[in-house]
């Protein structure tokens, strides 16, 4: 049995319990602490799985997962520090903050492994890219990659490109969500019901997603499908590249990997 804490148990921290619960672990081998009471009531209510202390957690748990906010980190390091030795594993979820922080902060020879997950995780189908610090072994990369597999896919990269990846698909949901949100709009401005414009764009964000995921194709070809000569597609199309949604798209995401490489920074 391989017991889990996660501290911080926010967003991404509770749909890590969430993830891992239905991905069949029992709530015996997992741990959270948090901050407030009522929430950590609320979240043993709502999962059965103990709230802790940090102290608690650092003894019972083989793998401690920080998911606090990046600019939280200072103190929860300063707790961990005289409670974790080389027999500890420490998995961070926080966006920007480079395994050498750790390293730096926690006693010589603590093995860090850095995750960059995402809310999917919820619904069991997060994308995770891990990377090794520098005492973590291939086994505690495996623990974490099948702790994670558990709750969507998992890639591994390399340190240096975990910025991308937290622009990419760190922050990548909202992206969709952002274009979902403008689509049922567009919904709206051409006299639909709300709930059927809803339905509508939902559903053709599922359908597109799986055709995605599951035929193979490259989006140009799947696109191209949709797109016949002096058709309705071409004519959105045409606004779309007009109005500047590919340069927009890439000037977000580069915006947001430069947050996160500054995120980084600030605890240097
Ligand atoms: N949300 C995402 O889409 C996403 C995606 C990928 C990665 N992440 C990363 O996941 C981490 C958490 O993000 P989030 O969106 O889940 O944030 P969040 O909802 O604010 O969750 C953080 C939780 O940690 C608690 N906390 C802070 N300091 C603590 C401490 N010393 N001891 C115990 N609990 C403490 C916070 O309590 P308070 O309410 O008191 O602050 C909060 O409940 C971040 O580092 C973020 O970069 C998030």
């Amino acid at each position: 049995m391989t017991v889990i804490a996660v501290l911080g148990a926010g967003k991404i921290g509770e749909a890590l319990l969430a993830g891992l619960l239905q991905g069949g672990r029992s709530a015996e081998e997992l741990l959270f602490t948090e901050r407030h009471p009522e929430r950590a009531a609320e979240l043993t209510e709502r999962y059965g799985i103990a709230g802790v202390e940090v102290a608690e957690a650092a003894k019972r748990a083989d793998v401690l997962v920080v998911a606090v906010k990046p600019q939280d980190i200072e103190p929860v390091l300063a707790e961990l520090a005289p409670l974790v030795g080389p027999g500890s594993l420490v998995v961070s979820l926080c966006a920007g903050l480079p395994t050498s922080l750790y390293e730096r902060r926690l006693p010589d020879g603590v093995p860090v492994v850095r995750v960059m997950p995402n809310t999917p995780m919820v619904v069991g189908e997060a994308m995770s890219a891990v990377s090794p610090g520098k005492h973590a072994t291939p086994e505690h990369v495996a623990l974490v990659k099948e702790m994670l597999a558990t709750v969507g896919q998992v890639v591994e990269v390399p340190e240096a490109q975990q910025d991308a990846v937290t622009a990419l698909s760190g922050s990548g949901p909202a992206y969709f969500f952002f274009l979902v949100e403008a689509m049922i709009d567009a919904g709206i401005l051409l006299g639909l019901p709300r709930a059927v414009a809803e339905k509508l764009i939902i559903q053709s964000a599922v359908g597109a997603a799986k055709m995605l995921a599951e035929t193979d194709e490259h989006p140009v070809i799947l696109r191209e499908a949709v797109t016949s000569p002096a058709g309705t597609t071409i004519n959105a199309i045409r606004e779309l590249e007009k109005h500047g949604v590919r340069a927009a798209l890439l000037a977000a995401i580069e915006a947001a990997r430069d947050r996160s490489v500054e995120l980084g920074k600030a605890h240097e």
